[in-house]
């Protein structure tokens, strides 16, 4: 696999799960890496997993809330490794809690990463893009929380679902200049960051959430780094603007809940009211004289 020889990538968060993944996958392609995070021990483990492909990987401390930082990591990049084809807006966190108890803290913290961080990371890295002339492709990892919810994940849907519009407006934008931008909401993927959703290798929560997901098994950082080799790579030119979920089919997976007796009872109920109505009407479409 070298579809991405000679490509230099950009990876916001690569220092851990997914963004590791990606950055592993990417440079099997044969891209050159630049890791961008703020946990360095972490950035230093994912550039050792670069080189043993024999591509360059370039570590820089950045935190994608510091406008000065990210822009200062972008410019590394390009002024280290030569150029800039590819860019992750992957970095993230998340912020558990219910509407009464949510701090302001925490809400900032997810603007401040998940939103900004997406939009200081794609603004830094088109800049150079353009001015490079190359074209390129970006990725926003936004989530499948972008259009799924709950009492405590509101205020991270929030931030998710942005990143799901913003790629379409920067998409119009960039299009011209031969830049593509694409946003993938991933399930449940194990890594640090979904632990308490994802749970343990061999616990109630894995087994409960694998047999709720139609394949069958919880995700993993390879599946997402796949569609981004899509993306970044020759048959994803085409694509741009679009919000790609890759989620083991979990998102529908609350339909297939099996309902108690009770509830299936209520239910032939209402089909057999429905069914007589259904039958009424039919016979007012059928009449067509
Ligand atoms: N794991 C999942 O189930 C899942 C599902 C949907 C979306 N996502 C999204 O995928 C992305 C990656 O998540 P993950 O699961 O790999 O998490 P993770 O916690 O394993 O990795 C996140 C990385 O981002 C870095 N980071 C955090 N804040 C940063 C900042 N301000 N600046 C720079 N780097 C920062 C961390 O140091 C870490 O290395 C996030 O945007 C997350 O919201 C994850």
């Amino acid at each position: 696999m070298s579809q991405l020889a000679g490509k230099v990538a950009f990876i916001t968060g690569a220092g851990s799960g997914i963004g590791r993944g990606i950055a592993e996958r990417l440079a099997r392609e044969g891209a050159d890496i630049c890791i961008a995070d703020i946990d360095l021990p972490g950035a230093e483990a994912t550039a050792d997993l670069v080189r043993q492909f024999g591509r360059r990987a370039l570590v820089v401390k950045a935190n994608v809330a510091a406008p000065a930082q990210l822009a200062q990591a972008v410019d590394a990049c390009v002024g280290e490794l030569g150029r800039l084809d590819i860019a992750l807006a992957n970095a993230g966190i998340g912020r558990a809690g219910s509407v009464l108890e949510m701090s302001l803290k925490d809400w900032q913290d997810q603007i401040d990463i998940n939103l900004t961080g997406v939009f200081l990371t794609v603004q830094a890295t088109a800049r150079a893009m353009v001015r490079l002339g190359n074209g390129g492709r970006i990725v926003c990892i936004s989530s499948l929380a972008a259009e799924t919810t709950g009492a405590l994940m509101w205020s991270y849907s929030a931030t998710k679902a942005g990143v799901r519009m913003m790629v379409r407006g920067w998409a119009q934008e960039l299009g011209p200049a031969g830049i593509t931008v694409n946003a993938i909401g991933p399930g449940v993927i194990d890594t640090p960051l979904a632990a308490g959703l994802a749970g343990e290798a061999d616990g109630v929560i894995r087994s409960n959430l694998e047999g709720r997901t139609p394949v069958g098994r919880v995700g993993r950082p390879s599946d997402i780094a796949g569609l981004v080799a899509f993306l970044a790579g020759p048959d994803g030119e085409f694509m741009t603007g679009s919000y790609l979920i890759m989620d083991g089919g979990l998102r529908d997976a609350r339909a297939n809940v099996q309902p108690d007796a009770a509830v299936v009872q209520e239910m032939q109920r209402i089909a057999g009211r429905g069914a007589e109505r259904r039958a009424r009407h039919q016979v007012l479409i059928d009449d067509r004289d």
